[in-house]
């Protein structure tokens, strides 16, 4: 197995390396790459050195058969002809072809057999809030079909990159000493602050995340569900947090829902608020599963219900999505693509 991993000197990138790691994942022969800026760094995976190669279009990716890409939209855009030209598979984090008929946007827990129809040789990796909020509303679809989802998300500082999360600490460095803060990764001061937007607006007054979240979760669950999302940015480093509204077809009890989620792949009940026991983004980062919590009726809707999840965005939310994908592809026919020359 040779593996790759565009973007490597990123948030994302990075954790790649360490769910690669953890997972055991077969790697044989891992190449990196990234732009001229990383370039010729070295990067250790299971006590061996890599070093950085600059992405170019040329043929770097003859003979590797999966490569996990996490640079940004418009690095998957220009370089998907060149990764997938001699067969490699290419599992994408951007946002770049998610929503391309040709395309298959995959969370394993939910629509990991989309992974086998591939036309490109790409499978798109979800945007991140989208995921964790499949993964728990997999549990309840199961129970009563979901007719409409009002979300509303508490997305860590680390969603905007690695360069972002720097930028938190500095501020929070800065305004200690009585500095004016440094702000170039967000639309405000984020230190001691939130901010109701993430990405940019569209034409309907919903950022391009939240219509993210309507337009993937469609995809991903085959689904005519509604989804309306505000999204919210919050001075926590890693792993997004999410309110969640769900009206179903019947009224599914809390008793009914717990069950649903104790026995949903990839999700950790947790759920004792007599014990102060829910979960929060602090104790959550670094961890594979979605968790959920606080779970009640929604007491504006007789068919509603209400709960809290939180879960590791650049993990479950990036990697280690990416990762459970190939490990699927894996176990099904290997990696064999129809166009691999
Ligand atoms: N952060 C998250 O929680 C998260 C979650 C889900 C999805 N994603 C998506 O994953 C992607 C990466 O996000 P990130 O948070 O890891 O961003 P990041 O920390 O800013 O890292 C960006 C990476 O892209 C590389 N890159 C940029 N331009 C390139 C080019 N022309 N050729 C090769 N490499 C290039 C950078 O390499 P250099 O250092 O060499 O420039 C860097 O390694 C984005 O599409 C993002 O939307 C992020």
């Amino acid at each position: 197995m040779k593996a790759a991993i565009v973007g490597v000197s990123g948030a994302v990138g990075q954790e790649f390396l360490r769910v690669l790691g953890e997972r055991n994942f077969p790697v044989d022969e891992l190449v990196l790459f990234g732009s001229a800026r990383s370039a010729g760094r070295v990067y250790t995976f299971r006590d061996k050195q890599y070093t950085v190669k600059e992405l170019k279009h040329n043929d770097d990716f003859k003979g590797i058969d999966i490569a996990f890409v996490s640079a940004g939209a418009g690095t998957s855009l220009e370089f998907a002809e060149t990764i997938t030209k001699h067969g490699t598979v290419m599992i994408d984090n951007s946002s770049a072809f998610r929503m391309y008929d040709d395309v298959p946007l995959v969370v394993p827990e939910v629509n990991a057999e989309d992974a086998l129809n591939r036309p490109r040789g790409i499978i798109a990796n979800p945007n991140c809030t989208t995921i964790q909020m499949v993964v728990a509303l997999k549990a309840i679809e199961k129970v009563s079909h979901i007719k409409r989802v009002h979300v509303s998300t508490y997305q860590a500082a680390s969603g905007a990159g690695a360069s972002a999360m720097a930028e938190l600490t500095k501020q929070y460095e800065q305004l200690l000493k009585g500095e004016a803060p440094t702000i170039e990764k967000f639309a405000w001061q984020l230190a001691y602050n939130l901010i109701p937007q993430v990405d940019v607006f569209t034409e309907n007054g919903y950022t391009k995340e939240e219509m993210k979240m309507y337009h993937e979760t469609r995809k991903i669950m085959h689904s005519d569900i509604e989804v309306s999302a505000t999204c919210i940015r919050v001075p926590v480093m890693r792993a997004h947090s999410e309110t969640t509204w769900v009206e179903t077809e019947r009224p599914v009890s809390v008793e009914e829902a717990r069950q649903a989620f104790s026995a949903a792949e990839g999700v950790i009940l947790q759920d004792n608020p007599a014990a102060k026991d829910y979960p929060m983004p602090l104790f959550v980062a670094g961890k594979d599963p979605v968790y959920v919590g606080r779970i009640r009726k929604d007491l504006a809707n007789p068919n509603g219900l209400t709960f809290w999840t939180v879960s590791d965005q650049i993990k479950k939310g990036a990697a280690l999505n990416a990762v459970q994908i190939a490990e699927y592809l894996l176990t099904v026919n290997g990696l064999d693509v129809t166009q691999k020359s």
